[in-house]
């Protein structure tokens, strides 16, 4: 477990006070408090948790001079960006299903689905019915895709709260994908902003081949920077970077970022990294470092864009969990209630796995446990 609990608030209470304690020379007192702590965070890792000691890692949190935030925002794209993709028809009472499992781990923020043209996508083709039908909790967000006016007003009156608009930085990409030029789309964009801030709907605003496209490859992270400033003066309150073909590897995500962070303040950037090549915690850590703290990643590692062929899924969320636990950074999900999902959506999609190193991992030990008991 390691939701936001009482025990880690407590914990997150005596870390503050033993790095302030630590950064004004009293290490002694920053000690006492840092052993309190690291007591505490020990405990989530006793037992049949799946989650390893904090012992060692709780050491980052008295660290005054740590580079890695207290806490993470994870926007779990799995219900759109993953099974936008998938080939068999999914039933919307499955997706709902996802949405609802994801809701109950604790996540903050599940986009829900996405309001484009059927023809383009069948597989969001129920868009309507997913976001009405599915259990709203306090405290989470359903933002929702919209390439145009028409997808905006669609999701408005089908009660969204919160949409995201897609641009590129690449022009054949956008062609493909949205069926405009980059500067067309973000002509369409401006009415959408407008019309959201009148029925207080927050926008949250994308860019795509951020580190490479996969019909023009290497991308000018200068063009990168353009479209992620036309978003945000347009009014995006966020915008997500996306390496929609698992391309980047951590020297281009430093590069990248360098361009952007110069005309967009990095806290109102987030990092969205397909693992094609495997490399997306390695870009998250650097994207940390960086000062980002808001990731996309999909449960089960789902995923994909139906027009970029050969790019697999996003980042796992259990995958991602996993390694922000470890370095001692919250995130406010129930690990287990997170597994649970990802097996549920695997299980709907005929995989033998999610596609998650962790969640395969854990799943291993614990038959690994029956066999020898
Ligand atoms: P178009 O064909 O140019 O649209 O498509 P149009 O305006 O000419 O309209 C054609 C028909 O579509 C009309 O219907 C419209 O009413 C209808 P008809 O008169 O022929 O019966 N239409 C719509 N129907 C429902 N909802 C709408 C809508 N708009 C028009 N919103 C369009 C342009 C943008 C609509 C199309 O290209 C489209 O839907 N593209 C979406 C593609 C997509 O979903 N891609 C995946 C998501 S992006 C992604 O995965 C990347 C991301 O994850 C980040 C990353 O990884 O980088 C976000
Ligand atoms: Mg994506």
């Amino acid at each position: 477990m390691i939701r936001l609990g009482t025990r880690n608030l407590k914990r997150q209470a005596y870390v503050a006070a033993a790095s302030f304690l630590a950064g004004s020379g009293r290490v002694e007192g920053s000690l006492r408090l840092g052993c309190r702590a690291r007591h505490l965070a020990t405990q989530a890792g006793n037992g049949d948790s799946p989650l390893p000691s904090r012992e060692k890692t709780a050491q980052f949190m008295v660290n005054p001079t740590s580079i890695f935030p207290n806490a993470v925002k994870i926007v779990e794209v799995g219900p759109r960006d993953g099974l936008q993709n998938e080939k068999r028809i999914i039933d919307t009472s499955v997706k709902v299903e996802l949405c609802n499992k994801l809701s109950r781990s604790g996540l903050s923020a599940i986009e829900a689905t996405a309001f484009v043209s059927p023809k383009w996508v069948p597989q969001m083709s129920d868009h309507k019915d997913v976001l009405q039908q599915i259990k709203k909790f306090p405290g989470v967000d359903y933002p929702v895709l919209c390439p145009n006016l028409k997808g905006f007003e669609a999701a408005r009156d089908a009660g969204a709260t919160e949409v995201a608009i897609f641009a590129a930085a690449s022009e054949t990409f956008s062609q493909t994908n949205i069926n405009c030029t980059v500067e067309e789309s973000l002509e369409r964009f401006a009415p959408i902003l407008e019309s959201a801030k009148e029925s207080n709907i927050s926008v949250r605003g994308y860019v795509s081949c951020v580190l490479g496209c996969p019909y023009e490859g290497e991308i000018d992270a200068v063009a990168v920077a353009d479209v992620s400033k036309a978003l945000y003066d347009l009014g995006c309150y966020e915008i997500s970077l996306g390496d929609t073909i698992g391309i980047g590897d951590p020297g281009s995500t430093i590069r990248m970022l360098n361009e952007v962070t110069r005309v967009v303040p990095v806290e109102k950037l987030a990092g969205h990294f397909h693992d094609t090549y495997g490399q997306a915690l390695a870009n998250i850590v650097v994207s940390l470092q960086h000062g980002i703290t808001v990731f996309d990643s999909a449960v089960a590692g789902l995923g994909g864009c139906p027009y970029a062929k050969g790019a697999t899924g996003n980042v796992s969320t259990e995958d991602l969990v996993y390694m922000l636990y470890g370095l001692n950074i919250e995130t406010g999900v129930d690990f287990e209630a997170l597994l649970e999902a990802g097996r549920f959506i695997s299980n709907e999609l005929g995989k033998p796995n999610p596609n998650s190193k962790v969640a395969v991992a854990v799943e291993n030990k614990r038959k690994a446990k029956m066999t020898v008991q």
